[in-house]
């Protein structure tokens, strides 16, 4: 082993497991594109404004987490630790305004939060993400959500938990936010310390504690839900409605808290019991018809998500995925290593996979190998020509090098 090791909270994607993921992306692409979804890449960094005006100078994510780089002379520019922010400034700055509203764009990249390791939260992991960005309409909001659980679906997560909640607009929410933070102060004795000092920051995390005495007191705190004006409360019940008639099921939950300040209106989050009892959140996202105005753009509706793609496949239970066949098997004696060469960069020209002894092996050990990889033809160079073994239950036959692309074309 070299003194080197991967960093901590990252990991290498060996073959087995990138299959996994490939296997991961192909799904979600096919159900994402059939609704709609166009892919969409931005770059690994952007400007730090970006992140501290789009996810709030408030959140963890922008207090604590984020890896910043610096360059031309005192720039400040971010690893990017999501992707909302960034497809929303990618939606400005191409003018997509223009285009037939909703826009609606997916993602699957890798992001990079500078958190505390631990089981199922890493500084670099994959999410993937969808942003349906131009509309305010329900439709969209339970549109997105079926996305999610058919993906999941899709992919064999079991175990899957939806919460939904609605945050209502920043109006109603100053407000209720003025009255939980009365609220808090006059509990303060009661609460944690963690909590105490974030009272002014940010109140709404105050229901996202795990100590049992502030939990104690959050479970007769004042709730935004019942503090929502009747548009936002229609909103949401055609949320909902939505969501019944497409018989997906979900528990409203009115201490959903997620991390990001840009969330308006609806919010939801997907949880697997698989995933065990704290880093349990398979994705989540919500509505935020804020976020272009914060990010000095013009008043825009947008809602989508995102889910950790190490988190969706620790939480599935489909088997590994299976190998693709293999065609051809080339074993050689060493004087005809020019031919077998040949042979299998022919084969593989022509559409066919093709392995090739590539370690010097004795064609015994050569042989062991292609008993190993199961090819439906092993081709061996000899003196006398190429013995051609067909192991899908045909006849083994002595033919001429040249021939061999001629013998195995047509059964493969
Ligand atoms: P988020 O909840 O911060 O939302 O992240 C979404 C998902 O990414 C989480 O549910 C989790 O599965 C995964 N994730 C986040 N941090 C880590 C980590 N450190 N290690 C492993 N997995 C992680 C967002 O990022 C929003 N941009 C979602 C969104 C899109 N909202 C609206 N549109």
């Amino acid at each position: 082993m070299s003194r080197f090791q991967t960093p901590p909270g990252t990991s290498d994607v060996l073959p087995e497991k990138a299959a996994e993921r490939d296997r991961l992306e192909q799904t979600a692409k096919k159900i994402l594109e059939k609704a709609g979804y166009g892919r969409i890449e931005t770059p690994t960094f952007e400007f730090t404004e970006l992140f501290a005006r789009g996810v709030g100078e408030a959140t963890d994510v922008v207090q604590k987490e984020m890896f910043n780089l610096e360059a031309d002379s005192g720039t400040s520019y971010t690893l990017r630790p999501e992707g909302t922010a960034p497809v929303m400034r990618a939606y400005m700055e191409h003018g997509m305004h223009k285009l037939p509203q909703p826009v609606k764009l997916w993602y699957l990249s890798s992001y990079f939060r500078n958190e505390t390791p631990q089981a199922h939260r890493y500084r670099q992991f994959s999410q993937l993400g969808i942003e349906a960005i131009g509309s305010p309409d329900p439709a969209v909001d339970a549109e997105v959500i079926l996305l999610l659980a058919e993906i999941l679906e899709a992919i064999g997560v079991r175990d899957v938990t939806l919460l939904l909640a609605s945050l209502g607009q920043p109006e109603s929410r100053a407000e209720y936010r003025e009255e939980l933070v009365a609220y808090l102060r006059a509990h303060e004795d009661q609460l944690s310390r963690e909590v105490v000092d974030r009272i002014d920051l940010n109140p709404l995390r105050a229901f996202d504690s795990k100590d049992p005495r502030t939990r104690e007191v959050m479970a007769k705190a004042p709730r935004l839900i019942d503090r929502l004006p009747q548009e936002d409360l229609d909103h949401f019940a055609e949320v909902q409605d939505l969501l019944q008639a497409a018989h997906l099921a979900y528990t409203v939950d009115t201490t959903l808290v997620r991390g990001l300040d840009y969330y308006t209106r609806t919010l939801f989050e997907f949880q697997s019991g698989q995933l065990g009892a704290t880093q349990n959140a398979l994705g989540g996202g919500g509505r935020y018809d804020g976020l272009a105005q914060a990010l000095g753009g013009p008043p825009t509706p947008g809602i989508g998500w995102a889910a950790g793609v190490e988190r969706m496949l620790s939480a599935s239970t489909q088997p590994p995925p299976v190998e693709a066949p293999v065609d051809l098997f080339v074993a050689y004696h060493p004087e005809h290593k020019v031919a077998a060469f040949k042979l299998a960069s022919d084969a593989r020209r022509a559409g066919h996979s093709a392995r090739l002894e590539l370690a010097g092996r004795s064609v015994k050990g050569q042989l062991k190998q292609a008993s190993r990889v199961r090819p439906r033809y092993v081709a061996i160079f000899t003196d006398e020509g190429v013995e051609l073994r067909d192991r899908d239950g045909g006849e083994d036959k002595l033919v001429a090098p040249e021939t061999v692309m001629h013998h195995i074309r047509g059964t493969l």
